[in-house]
């Protein structure tokens, strides 16, 4: 829904942009903002309206500036959750009490048997792969991957994940109202289910997620029903989706000069993970404004305002990183980007996501060091709170894995 323009934003800041639906983000969601970027912000009429960020010291300073900017309601659209869901949409202090009791979880998969389940999935995977010479690689390698990361933090049986990623896709890609609602209430009925098959089977010994938060302490007492359901629910939306596509995009079809550093040179792809991530920054987060707040000349933030962080536009911002658009794998701070946000919501999963993508990119290059987009291939790419790309076409030499390791 459109609105009309409000009394504090100023004509000249108003532009026709959705970051859902622009032609010019599902293009390339990663060079979108380069037509913005001689405006420090606009506005949008869009979804009822709201501020854009382009520069990266503003959008950091939104990041690190939770009293001024909340998380409540920040959706864009609004979420279809019927109330702000504990954890996502809580603020500090609160927010923290709740983010202490889920560190343990995804923090250890990047180092215990959750590390070593990613390391020969990607193995089993690349080595499945290389013989075909083709493959989708959204398909074929970077949802397994990301599959296997969800069953593995949930204990769950692997058709589980594809039975939710629909869901979350609907939910982070779409705007249609009632379809995100019923995407929400059959998460919800998810989660319900796992935490109900848990009470029923308490000698099943799970070893997920949620059997370990229904027997936590969190202010003396155990979580409640909706506490569960909230968080739950925020580990389902957070593991599924995002992973996926920021590997995807990581893959550097029409570089093979790139491909080749990172199959003669393993010892590189930690930095380059890094790199890529700041490239294909998948991830827009909403913030409301919970007090005037003046920017700069004309441009007043006020309460009730609500602004988008495109994290691709903090992430290619030139004042911040010279060449942007080129990757330097050398580049000495490249992993002091906000791929994985900043501030009291700073993911969560930024340890164990980016074991898995190091992981990822070194064994296939390993196996298929120089591929290609196949011929045609027109990859469909959405816009949204996470940008995703349906598939990945690549082809390569049919070789033998004998070969590739001779040459
Ligand atoms: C490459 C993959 C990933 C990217 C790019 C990513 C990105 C992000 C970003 C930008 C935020 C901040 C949201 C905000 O400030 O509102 C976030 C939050 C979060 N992420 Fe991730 N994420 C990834 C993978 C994961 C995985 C695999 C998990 C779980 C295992 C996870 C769990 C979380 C959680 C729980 C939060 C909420 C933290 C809080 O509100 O305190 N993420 N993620």
């Amino acid at each position: 829904m459109n609105v009309e323009t409000p009394a504090h934003v100023p004509a000249r800041l108003v532009r026709d942009f959705d970051h859902h639906r622009d032609p010019v983000i599902t293009g390339d969601p990663f060079t979108a903002f380069e037509r913005y970027r001689d405006d420090r912000i606009f506005w949008t009429p869009a979804y009822g309206g709201y501020w854009v960020l382009t520069r990266s010291a503003d959008i950091r300073m939104i990041l690190c500036d939770a009293t001024r900017f909340s998380n409540r309601h920040g959706s864009i659209p609004a979420a279809g959750w019927p109330r702000p869901l504990i954890r996502q949409e809580l603020d500090p202090p609160e927010h923290g009490k709740y983010r202490a009791l889920l560190i343990p979880h995804p923090t250890a998969g990047a180092t215990g048997p959750l590390s070593t389940v990613l390391d020969a999935e990607c193995a089993r995977l690349a080595e499945h792969l290389a013989p075909a010479g083709q493959c989708d690689l959204v398909a074929g390698f970077s949802r397994p991957l990301q599959n296997a990361l969800f069953t593995n933090l949930f204990d769950v049986p692997a058709d589980h994940a594809d039975q939710c990623a629909p869901w979350i896709a609907e939910l982070l890609q779409r705007t249609d109202h009632d379809l995100r609602s019923r995407s929400v209430a059959a998460i919800t009925q998810y989660v319900r289910h796992r935490i109900a098959d848990q009470a029923d089977h308490p000698q099943l010994d799970s070893r997920g997620l949620l059997p370990a938060l229904m027997t936590a302490h969190f202010d003396h007492r155990p979580l409640t029903m909706t506490e569960l359901l909230d968080i739950g629910f925020l580990m389902v939306m957070a593991s599924l989706d995002t992973l996926a596509n920021s590997l995807s995009f990581s893959f550097l079809a029409e570089h093979p000069e790139y491909q080749r550093r990172l199959a003669r040179d393993p010892a590189i792809v930690p930095n380059a993970v890094e790199e890529l991530l700041r490239l294909h920054s998948v991830v827009s987060i909403a913030r409301i404004a919970t007090c005037d707040t003046h920017l700069c000349d004309d441009v007043t933030i006020c309460a009730g305002d609500r602004i988008l962080l495109c994290l691709t536009n903090a992430n290619r911002d030139p004042a911040r990183y010279p060449e942007p658009g080129n990757a330097c794998f050398e580049r000495p701070d490249s992993n002091r980007n906000v791929a994985f946000g900043l501030g009291a919501h700073r993911c969560l999963g930024a340890l164990v996501a980016r074991k898995a993508m190091t992981s990822a990119i070194r064994e296939f290059h390993h196996r298929i060091p120089a591929y290609h987009l196949a011929e045609d291939a027109r990859p469909q790419v959405s816009g949204g709170a996470v940008c995703s790309l349906d598939s990945l076409p690549l082809t390569w030499p049919k070789r033998s894995i004998r070969d590739f390791a001779r040459e």
